[in-house]
């Protein structure tokens, strides 16, 4: 008797980051799962961002709404960046309309020896909130995602939200030891993250770093890409497919490439055959501007349109916008670009 085939591996999504044919484009967006939905606004109302990350039934609900809304071809998980850090015990929160805000920055080989690895015990909510959303998702896949070394070690050294990251390179520069000791110690949490995620069923994992850009491919390939490179190692022994996207990373592709993700995600600034010249024999997500929801639907049609045809040069494509889904953005204009893009004849 022969096992019937399982959904979520013959899914669309799942057989674009493999590289093999798809029945369409499939599509998810970044912060699908946030504050563009009303519905997700009324249930975080009087619930802080972090605690709302550590209940499993609001984790659930909040990461269905939008495949329910859209139909998308992939949820990702609802978290964030910081999470693992706060549940080993660092003292930081997220504040609205801020971002992460850490109590007290990591300066010294000490603030880091200071941050505890991250076990299986640390988010017993995260396994639960997978298990509980496994079931529910049926045949559609779960992205799990950790932030970045680079990205994750801006907000701790930082203490917050920073734009040029002065002090975050300041310490790379000028203190390599705390450095490397740093970004091994987020290395260690981010990949071990992902594990519990995959163990609970994840499907797919996103390594998300977001300010990688404000690096040179120089000073990106010496002192960040190996941390990256063992995230997604560890990711990959998981046997899931790994997307590996950055902010501002025009310079960067062929490095977070050679990092070792089996998907690029590009941002919008890219063109996309650009990207995929340079991301060697590798799927592409993306790459959408996110303000192009704003625009008349047939001007931002045109635009995904063009996006679909570049993506046929590449070993395979998810559809995607260049970065997260923008606050104000009307829900129904994501409704009319995910029917697009799914009915888009390839
Ligand atoms: O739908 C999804 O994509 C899943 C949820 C998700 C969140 N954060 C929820 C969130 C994901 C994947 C993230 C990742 C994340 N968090 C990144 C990488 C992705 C990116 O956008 O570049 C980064 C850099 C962070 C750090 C962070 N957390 C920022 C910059 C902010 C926004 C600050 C603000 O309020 O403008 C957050 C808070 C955050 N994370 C919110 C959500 C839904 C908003 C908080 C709220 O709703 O009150």
């Amino acid at each position: 008797m022969s096992t019937p085939a399982n959904p979520i591996l013959t899914s669309a999504f799942m057989r674009a980051v493999r590289g093999e044919p798809v029945p369409h484009t499939p599509v998810w967006f970044m912060r699908q799962a946030g504050r563009s939905l009303p519905e997700y606004r009324k249930l975080r109302e009087g619930v802080g961002m972090l605690e709302s990350c550590m209940d499993p039934d609001l984790v659930t609900e909040i990461t269905l709404q939008p495949v329910r809304r859209y139909g998308v071809d992939a949820a990702i998980f609802f978290s964030d960046i910081v999470l693992p850090l706060k549940a080993v015990g660092v003292d930081l929160d997220i504040k609205p309309g801020v971002g992460p805000v850490v109590a007290t920055p990591v300066r010294t080989l000490d603030d880091v020896a200071a941050i505890p690895d991250l076990t299986p015990e640390h988010v017993p909510f995260i396994t639960q909130a997978i298990g509980q959303l496994v079931a529910e998702l049926g045949s559609t896949p779960l992205i799990g995602f950790a932030g970045a070394p680079f990205t994750v070690a801006s907000y701790l050294v930082e203490g917050g939200p920073s734009r040029e990251h002065a002090l975050t390179k300041a310490m790379m520069f000028g203190a390599p030891e705390v450095w490397d000791a740093l970004m091994r110690k987020i290395a260690g949490v981010a990949a071990a993250y992902l594990e519990v995620q995959v163990a609970a069923g994840a499907s797919a994992v996103q390594l998300f770093d977001s300010w990688a850009g404000a690096l040179t491919p120089r000073d990106y390939a010496t002192h960040v890409q190996p941390h990256s490179t063992a995230v997604l190692a560890r990711a990959g022994a998981l046997g899931v497919p790994r997307i590996h996207f950055g902010v501002n990373t025009a310079n960067l592709l062929g490095l977070m490439g050679e990092a070792g993700g089996d998907v690029v995600g590009v941002d919008w600034r890219t063109p996309l055959d650009v990207a995929i010249g340079q991301v060697g024999d590798r799927a592409v997500q993306g790459n959408l501007d996110p303000t192009l929801v704003f625009a008349p639907t047939e001007v931002m049609t045109a635009r995904a349109a063009e996006i679909i045809e570049a993506g046929r040069a590449a070993r395979g494509h998810v559809f995607n916008l260049g970065h997260g889904v923008l606050p104000s953005t009307d829900p129904d204009q994501l409704q009319r670009l995910t029917e697009f893009v799914q009915s888009y004849p390839l």
